[in-house]
């Protein structure tokens, strides 16, 4: 079944290249994101694998673990990192999870059989603290993920959990986010102190507050 917004991640084993873990004990309180891979030496997942392996200190700057999958087994990941950071120059720093009986991908739903009966698309789940699923994403295969997009999201799921706002289009990390329209003008005066523009009565814009 599809896993949707706010439903909990599910818990499960598995073998990963960092040895067997349980999913939801590994994560502990901290954030997560979960992305599959179609395949292993495939070479739009070599250049992916390298880049978020470059990206974890920024992943961890915002208490996130992150974990890869592809349906081959532990032992050929492993071979596939050599040419992983022989490619990328960056070494593998994370869980690879082997899922060579697809019961990790079939859990999350990360096989579309209209789209390939044997390997997982790209799929991408943001899980909180809580083990709720914050974001999830679909790629085609032939289309590789943009992961400073992910820290992206994450600012602003991080931000947005904390204060009654959301994030407008293309929003990073510094700028002005927006009054959820929940918020009457009075509560925003308090609950904004650095006070906000109302481009429109729905549309009121305020300095980022935690900043
Ligand atoms: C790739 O990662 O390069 C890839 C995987 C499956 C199909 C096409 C490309």
């Amino acid at each position: 079944m599809a896993i949707r917004l706010g439903d909990e991640a599910p818990d499960f084993t598995a073998d990963t290249t960092m040895g067997e873990l349980s999913f939801h004990a590994w994560k502990g309180n901290s954030w997560a994101v979960l992305f599959s891979h179609p395949k292993d030496f495939t070479p739009v997942c070599t250049t992916e694998l390298g880049r978020a392996a470059q990206l974890k200190p920024d992943f961890e700057k915002r208490n996130a673990k992150i974990i890869g999958l592809s349906v081959d087994p532990v032992e050929s990941h492993r071979k596939w990192e050599a040419d992983i950071k022989d490619v990328t120059g960056h070494a593998v720093n994370f869980p690879m999870i082997g899922d060579p009986d697809r019961k990790v991908a079939m859990l999350y739903d990360m096989i579309h059989p209209n789209a390939s009966e044997n390997f997982t698309v790209r799929s991408v789940f943001i899980i909180g603290p809580d083990h709720k699923v914050k974001l999830t994403l679909t790629y085609p295969a032939s289309t590789g993920r943009n992961f400073d997009e992910l820290l992206r999201v994450l600012d602003s799921l991080q931000l947005t959990a904390g204060y009654s706002v959301a994030t407008p289009v293309d929003w990073k990390h510094g700028e002005d986010v927006i009054i959820v329209p929940a918020v009457s003008d009075e509560d925003a005066k308090k609950k904004f102190p650095k006070g906000f523009v109302a481009k429109k009565p729905y549309l009121r814009v305020t300095p980022q507050p935690n900043r």
